[in-house]
C-alpha cells in the first residue's frame, strides 16, 4: 500500500552516527509514494555524503543558508512551505537544544522555524544525553510546540552503552510518518483523467473544436488528488492550471489524446474519459493556409476519430475501472445507459446539456451516477463538489467489486 502517495517530505539529517541510516529511510519514504528533500546540517555531512542524498533523493541536497545559488532556487522559505511533512532524522541533542530555543543560524534551523507544516523529530545520541535534564527539558518543549517526537529505542549503542538513545527503527519511522494522515478514499491508486477538447487541424492556422473548458476534468483531477492518488492529466488546450502535483500531458488531436492515453492507462486503477473528443477530424489537413475559393462554399471531408474511452475500457490486460461521461439533451438515463453499454464501461456519469447553466462550460454541474447495478442522482452543485462524490462513487464501487471478486 502506497501509504504516502503524493505527500511532500523534507528530510533534515543531523550529525550523529545514525546518519547513515537516512539513506535507507529515504529509500522506503520513497517506496511508500512520498516525494523526499533532503536538507543536511553542517555535521551532518562527516557521516554521509550529499552525493549519496542527492542520488537516492534524485534531489540536489540543500546544505547552506545563504548559499546564493540554492537560495534562489529553493531558500529556507520555500522549503518551508514545500512540505507536507518536515522529519528531523536522525535528530542530535544539539539540534534539538538550538531548534527548542528558537535558533536560525544554519539552513535547517531556520526551515523549522519558518514552518508551519507538521513537524516530526526522531532523536538518536548516546543514552547519557538522551537522559540528561536539559535534553528532556527541549524534548518537552517541542512536545509543547506541536512537534511529534519519536522516542528513540533501547538497545547497544555505537559507543559500546546500552539504553535509550537509538534512532527508532526506519520501518516504524515510516509508518508512524504515515500514520499521521489520514488514509484517502483511493490511497496509493493511479488515476488517469481526460480533459478538454481536441482541436482537428484543417490547415496550419485553422480547426474543428468545440466548447469544453475542462473545468469538470480538472476538477476531478484535484478530487482524485485529495483523496490520495496519483493521477495523470491528459488534456486538451485549455485556459486552466493544472494542480499541482498532478503528471499533466498535454495534448491537442484526439489521436495524439489516444496515444497519451495508451502511454499511461494500461495498468492504471482507474480510467475517468472526460474530455469532449471531436468525434471527427479532417480527412488530410493542408500544409498551408487553404486561399479563398470559389463564391460556392467548400467542402471539408471529416473521417471519424478513434474512441478513447472505448479502447481502454476493451483492453484485455491491465484494464483500468473505466468510468465516461454522456452529455445529453433528452432521454438522459436511457442514452447514458446505452453508452455504458457500447462502450463497455463501469460506470457513466450523465449529465443534461440542454440546461446552459450546468455542464459544458460553466461552473455547476447536476449528474446521474450510473452503473450496471444502480443509479443515484448528484445534485447540481459547483464542479468541485460534484467532482468529490464522483470520487467518492468510484471509489465505492470499485470497493464493491473488488470484494465481490474476492
Ligand atoms: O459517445 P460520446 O462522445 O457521447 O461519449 C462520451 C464519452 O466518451 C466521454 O466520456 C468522452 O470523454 C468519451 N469519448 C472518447 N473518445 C471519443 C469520443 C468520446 O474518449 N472519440
Amino acid at each position: 500500500m502506497n501509504r504516502l502517495t503524493n505527500k511532500r517530505i523534507l528530510l533534515g539529517v543531523t550529525g550523529g552516527i545514525a546518519a547513515y541510516k537516512s539513506a535507507d529511510l529515504t529509500r522506503r519514504l520513497q517506496d511508500e509514494g512520498a516525494e523526499v528533500r533532503v536538507v543536511m546540517t553542517h555535521s551532518a555531512r562527516e557521516f554521509i555524503t550529499p552525493l549519496t542524498m542527492q542520488a537516492l533523493s534524485g534531489h540536489p541536497v540543500h546544505l547552506d543558508l545563504l548559499d546564493t545559488e540554492t537560495e534562489s532556487v529553493m531558500g529556507h522559505i520555500e522549503l518551508a512551505r514545500w512540505a507536507d511533512v518536515i522529519l528531523i532524522a536522525p535528530a542530535t541533542a544539539d539540534f534539538i537544544a538550538r531548534y527548542a530555543s528558537g535558533h536560525g543560524d544554519d539552513l535547517l534551523a531556520a526551515v523549522c522555524l519558518a514552518a508551519e507544516c507538521t513537524m516530526v523529530v526522531a532523536p538518536a545520541m548516546n543514552q547519557a544525553m538522551w537522559a540528561k535534564e536539559s535534553t528532556q527539558t527541549n524534548v518537552d518543549l517541542l512536545r509543547k510546540m506541536g512537534v511529534n517526537i519519536l522516542d528513540p529505542h533501547e538497545g547497544l549503542q555505537a559507543c559500546g552503552e546500552t539504553g535509550a538513545g537509538r534512532l527508532m527503527d526506519v520501518p516504524d519511522i515510516v509508518t508512524r510518518v504515515a500514520n499521521l494522515f489520514e488514509l484517502g478514499l483511493l490511497a496509493g491508486k493511479h488515476v488517469v483523467i481526460t480533459a478538454g477538447p481536441t482541436r482537428e487541424a484543417i490547415d496550419p492556422v485553422r480547426y474543428i473544436s468545440n466548447h469544453s473548458s475542462g473545468k469538470q476534468g480538472y476538477a476531478l483531477a484535484q478530487a482524485a488528488l485529495e483523496a490520495g492518488a496519483r493521477v495523470t492529466l491528459v488534456s486538451g488546450p485549455t485556459n486552466l492550471t493544472a494542480p499541482d502535483r498532478v503528471t499533466l500531458v498535454t495534448v491537442e488531436s484526439a489521436r495524439q489524446m489516444l496515444e497519451a492515453v495508451m502511454q499511461s492507462a494500461p495498468g492504471a486503477d482507474i480510467f475517468i474519459g472526460v474530455a469532449a473528443v471531436a468525434d471527427y477530424r479532417p480527412e488530410t489537413t493542408a500544409e498551408q493556409k487553404i486561399k479563398k475559393q470559389s463564391a460556392e462554399g467548400m467542402t471539408i471531408k471529416l473521417v471519424q476519430n478513434p474512441d478513447i474511452l472505448k479502447s481502454v475500457a476493451e483492453l484485455r490486460e491491465g484494464r483500468p475501472f473505466s468510468v465516461g461521461f454522456a452529455a445529453e439533451t433528452e432521454n438522459l438515463v436511457d442514452y447514458a445507459s446505452r453508452k455504458l453499454e457500447a462502450k463497455n464501461l463501469d460506470m457513466i456519469i450523465a449529465n443534461n446539456v440542454a440546461d446552459s447553466s450546468i455542464g459544458f462550460n460553466s461552473d455547476d454541474n447536476e449528474t446521474i451516477v450510473i452503473t450496471r447495478t444502480g443509479q443515484s442522482p448528484l445534485p447540481k452543485s459547483s464542479k468541485e463538489v460534484v467532482s468529490r462524490k464522483i470520487i467518492a462513487a468510484i471509489a465505492e464501487k470499485l470497493a464493491a467489486d473488488s470484494e465481490q471478486v474476492a
